[in-house]
Order: structure tokens, then sequence, then C-alpha cells
């Protein structure tokens, strides 16, 4: 034999012999005791004295771990690196991210579970392993039962293990050597794991990549797009102006909206506002403009954006100097019809939204320029 002993096994006839011999063997302290059965066979792990797996407290461990990175993560990017505003909620809503946050804690758990059992527990990958090569592996396949004392990083007592396991009942024995190499970090073994995953991950990115690309195209997906439907504004024989659909009859306008003529914003100073400063307008002008206006002029109105200098237009400050001169026709123009680079908020504000954020604005501008008088009471107004 020209390596030491991986491990010396012996070969029992049943089930009941083999859990005879484990007490008269273990007690001998020769080395790591492992059992092949053809079978599971009950209490073998209490007779081996295996301890209890540990996977449940790592896989614990490592949720917890996935859940506080995932929250702390999402609050630090949420709350402090890039406050967003959305949907006017504060920036610290730790509710949104529980989703998430759950996500993270079930791969973590499902990793550390799946990965930690193969490979630390199961010293998997072992592409050697003595036993793959051994005699009586086709034996106990089939209706043998072996005791092994195996190598455990001290060299094995070949005769004492020997004697050991004859003396508690072994029929056969059979000594088997350690494979050439032990060694996990092997150039030819590293060389094989840094391939293999290099071409799952090629295989894996050129299939979702042509998977995501194909999918919405491909035949079945697509039927709903081949049914005949009449578009809007096409061209069709079915009504008389030649089109989808029937233009409005001239001068139509929406229910409750009068048409919005002014074609400068010098002449929107004859607008009046018809909403009454009450604490119900304001309210919803609070919520427009934290939902509509703050990410460009900030929340305060002072033009200090949460968005990056990537946006490029500088949004003004609607609390200071000549803005804040504006009437309030003025500002719902601007609303109405944008300013260079600042879109037209039109279409997505009711008329009394937009004379409710008018008014919101007016609040921010007193609050941002408060006197001492404001605090006395005759100033309440
Ligand atoms: C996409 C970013 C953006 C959003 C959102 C936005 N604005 Fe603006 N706003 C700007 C920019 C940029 C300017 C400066 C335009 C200029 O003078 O070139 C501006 C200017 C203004 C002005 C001053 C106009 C003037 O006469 O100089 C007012 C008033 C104003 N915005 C109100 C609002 C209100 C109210 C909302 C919410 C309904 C809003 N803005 C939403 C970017 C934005």
């Amino acid at each position: 034999m020209n390596n030491p002993a991986f491990s010396v096994l012996g070969l029992f006839d049943s089930s009941q012999q083999l859990m005879d011999a484990i007490p008269h063997v273990r007690g001998k302290a020769l080395g790591r005791l492992e059992a092949y059965t053809p079978y599971p066979v009950h209490g073998m792990e209490e007779a081996l004295g295996l301890r209890k797996s540990p996977v449940g407290g790592m896989v614990f461990i490592m949720g917890l771990i996935g859940a506080i990175a995932t929250m702390a993560f999402t609050l630090w990017a949420e709350g402090i690196d890039y406050p967003l505003v959305t949907a006017a909620k504060p920036p610290f809503s730790w509710q949104a991210f529980v989703p998430i946050m759950f996500e993270v804690t079930v791969l973590f758990a499902c990793f550390t579970s799946g990965l930690g059992m193969l490979f630390l527990l199961n010293r998997l990958p072992y592409f050697r392993h003595p036993m793959l090569r051994s005699k009586s592996m086709p034996l106990i396949t089939r209706d043998k039962f072996a005791l092994a004392v195996e190598y455990d990083g001290k060299a094995l007592d070949v005769d004492a293990i020997t004697d050991a396991l004859r003396q508690a009942g072994a029929q056969t024995i059979e000594v088997l050597e350690q494979p050439a190499r032990l060694g996990l970090l092997s150039p030819n073994f590293l060389m094989r794991v840094v391939l293999g995953i290099g071409i799952s991950c090629f295989v894996a990115g050129y299939l979702t990549y042509w998977g995501v690309k194909l999918f919405p195209v491909t035949i079945p997906v697509v039927h709903m797009l081949d049914q005949p439907r009449l578009d809007p504004l096409r061209e069709d024989s079915f009504f008389k102006e030649g089109t989808g659909m029937r233009m409005p009859v001239a001068g139509t306008v929406a229910r409750g909206e009068l048409p919005f003529t002014i074609a400068k914003e010098e002449d929107a100073a004859i607008l009046v506002n018809p909403l009454p400063r009450t604490q119900s307008v304001l309210k919803t002008g609070r919520q427009v403009f934290n939902t509509h206006c703050s990410v460009c002029h900030g929340l305060l109105g002072n033009g200090k954006p949460s968005l990056t200098a990537a946006y490029g237009a500088k949004p003004a400050n609607l609390v200071e100097g000549q803005i804040a001169q504006l009437s309030d026709g003025e500002i719902y123009y601007v609303i109405m019809r944008g300013k260079n680079a600042m879109p037209s908020y039109a279409a997505d504000l009711s008329q009394d939204e937009r004379w409710s954020v008018v008014n919101y604005v007016r609040v921010l501008q007193r609050a941002m320029n408060a006197k001492d008088s404001d605090l006395s009471g005759e100033a309440r107004n």
C-alpha cells in the first residue's frame, strides 16, 4: 500500500449485527466512525454518536443577517443616501421594504441550508471519494452493511481497527487507500470550479437575455396584439370623418372645466383663485405639492430638490425673490403650461388641485419668511 489508509471497513450481514458492533468499535476511539447501509437504519445516528445537525442554527443566523442587512440597506438608500418622496410618504417608510426583507431572508436561509449542507457539512465536492472505488460498495448497495473507521486527520492504526472489527463480528475487512490528493485547493480543482462557474454564468446569462428578449414577441404571447381593432385616430371608413373615432364638436369642454385660453404668463394675472385658504384646501394643496412638485422644488419650495444634478435644470426657488411676487394666476399658468424645463401639470391635476397647490405655495412663502410679528395673535389673518 503506497498511500496511508483512508478507511478500514468491516462488512456485516444484517443491520442488527451492525448495530450490535457499533458500541464495541466506538468505545475504542480509533477514528471517525461511518456506516454504509442499503437503506436508512433507525437509531443509527444515536449509535454512531452523531451530533444534532447544525443546519437549523446556521439557517436561523443567516436568515437574521439577511433581514437586518436588507432593512439597513434599504433604509440607508431610501432614507439617507437618496431620500425619495414617494406618494408623499416620509423617506423612512420601513413598511414598504418588508417584502424585500422577507425575500432576502428566504434567499439567505435557502442558500445557507443548501450550500452549507453540501459543502460544509457533507464535505462535497469530493470527486475521488475512496468509497466509490471500494469492492464492498456493490455489496452494500444490495444487502450488506458496513461499519468503517475513517481517516480524520490522524493516521489510522489499521491492525488495531481490523482486530476491533473482527471481534465485533465483521466477516470481511477491506482497507481503502487515501486518494493521491485530499486537498480542496489543488490547482486542478480550482480550475474546474472556476470553469464550471464561468460556463454556468455564461449559459444562464445568455439564456436569460434571449428568454426575456424573445418571450414578449413569441407567438401565443402576441396573439392579443393581432385582434382586429379600431385605433382612435387611424384612417377608417366607419365614421364620416374618415377616422376611427368621432371628433368632438367644436368648442367642447370637459365637464366642470372651463377652457384655458390664456397664452401668456403676464395675462394670467387676471385669474382669480376661487378657493379659500381653508384647512381642507391646504391639506389637498400640501398633498399635491409633496407628490408632484417637491421632487424638483424641494419639500419647502426653496428650490432644493431631491433630484440629482443629472436633471440638468435649476428648479425655481418659490419662496424668495421675484417668483414669490407672482400672482396666484401666474402660478396657475405655470402649472397649466409648464415653463422651460418644467412640464405642464394640466393633465395630472384637476382644477381644484391646481388652485389648492397655489394656495399651499402661498403658505410655504409665508412660512419661509416668517416675521416676529407672526408669533403674536394679531398677525393671524
Ligand atoms: C420636473 C421638475 C419640476 C417639477 C416637478 C415642478 N417644477 Fe416648477 N419649475 C421647474 C423648473 C426647472 C423651473 C424654472 C423654469 C425656468 O424659469 O426656466 C420651475 C419654475 C416654477 C415656477 C416659477 C415660474 C416663473 O414664472 O418663473 C413656479 C411657480 C413653479 N415652478 C411651480 C411649480 C408647481 C406648483 C409644481 C407642482 C405642480 C411644480 N412647479 C413642479 C421644475 C419643476
